[in-house]
């Protein structure tokens, strides 16, 4: 195991996309960002210097962060952010995971910009569960705004309205060809005929579910969120922002041009973002100029194709990557996700009211100070530990909403004992209307054990779920007026956010954090803050 040294200096730069030029915030003036290797089991120091006017925190999203919560990144959850002119030096250790996952600013809506792949190679001499692929390439997708995605939510808070979709999707930085701008031209992957290519696929578009295909060419899915699974084939793909796919495709074509697209998956509320990013797959020796196999990509309400692929993914299992998936249950809990709305009398515009979101009708605060320092420091007055189990009214959650449900404002955390197991239920609601939530649980990965449409029945729905071979994942689509369980368990102590990676979601207050104590044991506690840490 090495020890393997990063430096992050974000720093402004002048972008063109769409034809037009915006100064974005950018790590090392890139975008995406830089590609960050590492192999299980290496220790990593990224500095981070921010050179910019606004505050900055970079999250390594789906690092586990075991017993270094202080390198998670979350403002004002795990850190205070780095203010302009000052730094800060990440420094965690890769502890049983290998795969491809992300690296993204963690403060307002910056990661629309800043933002980039970390791949995770196994430990030196511990060969891929799969045939070897010939290469491997990282294939970022993203989003972009003609304005300034800054101003685009500070806009939105204080009107209390929906803040403006983006005007592309991007397949590593760029729209493609079919955009309104088609003198840029798109991303090229090039390949030779008979080859296998490994794409390690991460979404790091802020509001966007993303359906991914290839023209003529078959996706063999071998790992997500940087957990192997039962390898399959698959024509199409779907993936959330902050998930992760790795997918091989033979080159199995003698040559010739295919289209490459990512186009947004919304199965409700329907067709508001409807642009659809490109690339190329170009085979070495075909001329730039010969025609391009197209293919269409899925409407954007096709759940059936998003669901093909969501239920295929099952976990390897084998004796090397066993599921452990926990068979007992410590904490059972219930959590309502979606929108809601609330008073607004100041809003300009909105009648009044606002779009919020909540969890079991809590829309959260985020505090001024972090929560682990409140948490470690012992400062009182910043969270409460009164986060609600289960939904504080029972209702028909898929159905008409009642009239009387409000949420309340707090900076509330559920707390686990360490080591307790827990199942959580994510159940959508359909207070304004049933939408897709793909929820982001900090420090930990989780088996998804059960899934469905409608209202969970906690009598009925349990006798069916997979604790065998379930995926083992970090980010999770709750279904538009469905839910997902969940289990994991709580080995990780600290504080540990969780969200829907839906940007505009998570501004809205669907949001809310775990508190896990530490153990008894020697190596079961929170190791003390880094002396560089931040301070608010
Ligand atoms: Cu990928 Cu809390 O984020």
């Amino acid at each position: 195991c090495r020890i393997r040294h990063y430096k992050f200096n974000v720093v402004m730069k002048n972008t063109t996309r769409l034809c037009s030029t915006k100064p974005i915030v950018t790590v090392n003036e890139r975008f995406p960002g830089p590609t960050l290797y590492a192999r299980e089991g290496d220790t990593v120091l990224v500095k981070v210097v921010n050179h910019v006017k606004y505050n900055v925190t970079i999250h390594w999203h789906g690092i586990r962060q075991i017993r270094t919560g202080w390198a998670d990144g979350p403002a004002y959850i795990t850190q205070c952010p780095i203010q302009p002119g000052q730094n800060y030096i990440y420094n965690f250790t890769i502890t049983g995971q290998r795969g491809t996952l992300l690296w993204h600013a963690h403060i307002l809506w910056l990661r629309a910009t800043v933002h980039g792949a970390l791949v995770i190679l196994p430990k030196l001499g511990v060969p891929y569960p799969f045939p070897k692929p010939n290469h491997e390439v990282v294939v970022v997708l993203g989003e972009w705004w003609k304005s300034d995605t800054e101003a685009v939510v500070n806009e939105a808070v204080k009107s209390g309205l929906a803040p403006n979709v983006s005007d592309a999707h991007t397949i590593n930085g760029q729209p493609g060809s079919v955009s309104n701008c088609p003198s840029q031209g798109g991303f090229t992957l090039s390949v030779e005929s008979g080859k296998t290519y490994m794409l390690r696929i991460i979404n790091a578009a802020l509001n966007e579910e993303l359906f991914f295909k290839i023209a003529g060419h078959n996706l063999t899915i071998v790992e997500v969120d940087a957990t192997y699974v039962k390898p399959f084939k698959i024509d199409t793909i779907v993936i959330a922002p902050g998930q992760t796919t790795n997918a091989i495709i033979t080159a199995d074509q003698s040559s010739g041009k295919y289209l490459v697209a990512a186009s947004p998956f919304m199965d409700s509320p329907v067709a508001v973002d409807n642009v659809t990013a490109t690339a190329t797959l170009h085979y070495s020796g075909t001329l730039s100029n010969s025609p391009t196999t197209l293919t269409s990509p899925p409407p954007q309400n096709a759940t059936p194709i998003a669901n093909n692929f969501i239920t295929s993914l099952k976990s390897l299992n084998s004796k090397k990557y066993p599921a452990k998936v926990p068979l007992t249950v410590d904490h059972s809990l219930f959590f309502t996700v979606g929108l809601g709305i609330n008073p607004c009398p100041s809003c300009k515009a909105g009648n009044g009211s606002r779009v919020v979101a909540a969890i079991n009708n809590v829309t959260f605060v985020m505090p001024t100070t972090a929560l682990l320092q409140a948490h470690y420091f012992n400062i009182s007055g910043v969270f409460t530990t009164d986060f609600p189990g289960n939904p504080p009214v029972a209702f028909n959650y898929t159905g008409a909403p009642p009239t009387t449900l409000q949420t309340i404002n707090g900076t509330k955390v559920y707390r686990l004992s360490y080591n307790s197991t827990v199942q959580l239920v994510l159940q959508d609601t359909g207070i304004i209307a049933p939408e897709n939530h793909p929820v982001h649980l900090h420090g930990f990965n989780f088996f998804a054990v059960g899934k469905g449409l409608g209202n969970f029945n906690s009598k009925t729905d349990p006798k069916n779920f997979n604790l065998v071979d379930p995926v083992e994942r970090n980010t999770i689509g709750v279904p538009s007026g469905g839910w997902v369980a969940i289990r994991f368990l709580a080995d990780n102590p600290g504080v540990w956010f969780m969200h829907c990676h839906l940007e505009v979601h998570t501004t809205w207050g669907l949001k809310m954090a775990f508190l896990v104590d530490n153990g008894k044991g020697p190596n079961e506690s929170l190791l003390p803050p880094p002396s560089d840490l931040p301070k608010c």
